[in-house]
């Protein structure tokens, strides 16, 4: 096999992440709200022979964003066909012709960013600021893997690779799971989440037109149909997913049955849940805690994987802290996504709320006290913190504005720390303490894969924190980590990372 010692940093010195946006600027906020104005005047349904689905605002059901039809058999069918007839063109292009695309792509999606801004807060609920974030984080996974393309040995591709992504990053996991696939060699067929279709047929188009081959990417939208029946076809030698530990399962038991048409296992990158925790000894500063809270539990209305869930505050601290973080989250501004005041948007359903208001109700009626701030009548749930009294005692990952906070002893940390890793996900950890020898303990005794000293937990930057984790939380290899590619590839390639 070949191997090969990859620099820690693929970019080297020439790291440049995708630039943010001035919002404290007035003609930069006038800008953004013309470009949300402007894409109500704009059609985003998608063309396809199935039954259209409406797809409308979370934070408005009135305002349709567009209809996109669900892939109909026969439209995966050809997909396949063409994605498999178009394997080896693709895979015997130049890796650096490859990596020009894809950074085509990337600065064609910088230049058409006010509008994939404006269609983010439209169709997945995002704030501005998470939706220029997910912009800025697409241009990135594109370049990102642009420069692994070009610093992987030659080692055959898989072949059709099948890339199925969730509503929560539409745009910035849809684009870094293809752009990984592609950036190795791999054809594409991608299912974007059936809630958000329309940005990922935006961004396909963006890549097509950039001039990336149309048989080498193809967009199936629909349910988990579409996702089960690329799945299960023989000509898909590779997976990447990010979703439920569920489905990552089922889609694991469903590749098992076969082999790669080299006669390996069909690899499957899954990226799943976590039940994130975060650790707040007595030595923390308590108000850099309190905004690193509120960042981590309730941007992007909770949903997000990385997104903290059990927040553990030292007795000794707990009681000032917690009155500052109900101080804070009564000023959060829970509604329109669209206002640049606004700190937390919907969440992404009806179904979706009700199921968090679910768990509210069910942690309320088992005697846990529950403290909610205001919040609009609608797709929004109220942030919410419920104090519990063992890390147990949450039971599952609530994908919303839903805090857990406990209190523990300084003699309890290691009972507490083994019961944070005996829970079996494994996905972001944050710590809170001024004392090294404490980072050094807790640390050595949680598995994450993401841990955060000092810092919220979310919203890993590509190239400098590659993301995943392990258990339950996934198989890795981290996204926007050097390893990455190697997944991707038919025989394995052995990587060093120096
Ligand atoms: N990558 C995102 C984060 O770090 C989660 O998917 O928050």
């Amino acid at each position: 096999h070949p191997a090969i010692a990859l620099p820690r940093d693929l970019y080297g010195a020439a790291r440049r992440n995708s630039a943010g946006l001035d919002l404290a600027d007035e003609d930069t906020l006038a800008m953004l709200a013309a470009a949300v104005r402007d894409n109500r005047a704009r059609d985003w349904s998608t063309p396809g022979a199935g039954a259209p689905r409406e797809i409308r605002n979370p934070a408005d059901r009135r305002d349709l964003v567009g209809t996109a039809p669900d892939a109909t058999p026969a439209e995966v069918e050809a997909a396949l066909a063409a994605a498999t007839a178009a394997a080896p063109a693709w895979a015997a292009m130049p890796a650096a012709a490859r990596a020009d695309l894809l950074r085509r792509a990337a600065d064609a999606l910088e230049a058409a960013r006010l509008p994939l801004v404006a269609l983010l807060v439209r169709e997945a609920g995002k704030t501005l600021p998470n939706a220029i974030g997910e912009v800025r984080e697409a241009a990135d996974f594109l370049r990102y893997y642009a420069a692994g393309a070009e610093a992987m040995p030659e080692v055959p591709p898989l072949g059709p690779v099948a890339c199925i992504s969730p509503w929560n990053f539409p745009l910035a996991i849809f684009l870094g799971q293809v752009a990984a696939a592609l950036a190795a060699g791999n054809t594409v067929l991608a299912k974007p989440a059936e809630e958000t279709p329309l940005v990922a047929a935006a961004a396909v188009r963006l890549l097509h037109e950039a001039g990336l081959p149309r048989a080498a990417l193809h967009l199936l939208p629909g349910a988990g149909e579409v996702g089960a029946a690329l799945v299960g076809d023989a000509r898909v030698q590779g997976v990447v997913f990010t979703g439920s530990t569920a489905v990552a399962r089922l889609i694991n038991a469903q590749l098992a049955g076969r082999l790669t048409a080299d006669g390996q296992p069909v690899p499957l990158i899954a990226e799943t849940g976590g039940i994130n925790a975060m650790v707040v000894d007595s030595s923390a500063l308590a108000e850099q805690v309190v905004a690193d809270v509120l960042a981590s539990a309730f941007d992007s209305a909770g949903q997000r994987c990385s997104a903290l869930r059990i927040l553990c505050v030292q007795e000794e601290a707990a009681d000032r802290l917690l009155a500052m973080l109900r101080g804070a989250m009564r000023e959060l501004a829970v509604g329109d996504p669209a206002r640049i005041e606004t700190d937390v948007g919907p969440v992404i359903t009806e179904a979706a709320r009700d199921d968090i208001l679910g768990h509210v109700a069910g942690m309320r009626g088992l005697g846990f006290a529950v403290e909610q701030v205001a919040a609009p009548d609608g797709c929004f749930v109220p942030p919410t913190l419920i104090e519990v009294g063992r890390i147990a005692d949450v039971g599952r990952e609530v994908f919303g504005p839903v805090l857990h906070v406990l209190r523990y002893r300084r003699e309890g940390l290691d009972r507490l720390l083994a019961e944070i890793a005996a829970g079996g996900h494994a996905l972001t950890f944050g710590l809170h303490t001024r004392l090294d020898a404490t980072a050094a303990h807790v640390l050595a005794r949680v598995p994450a894969g993401n841990c955060y000293v000092n810092r919220n937990i979310i919203g890993a930057t590509v190239g400098v924190q590659p993301f995943g984790g392990s258990g339950l939380s996934g198989t890795g290899p981290k996204a926007g980590g050097p390893l990455y590619l190697a997944r991707l590839k038919a025989r394995p390639v052995a990587l060093s990372v120096v």
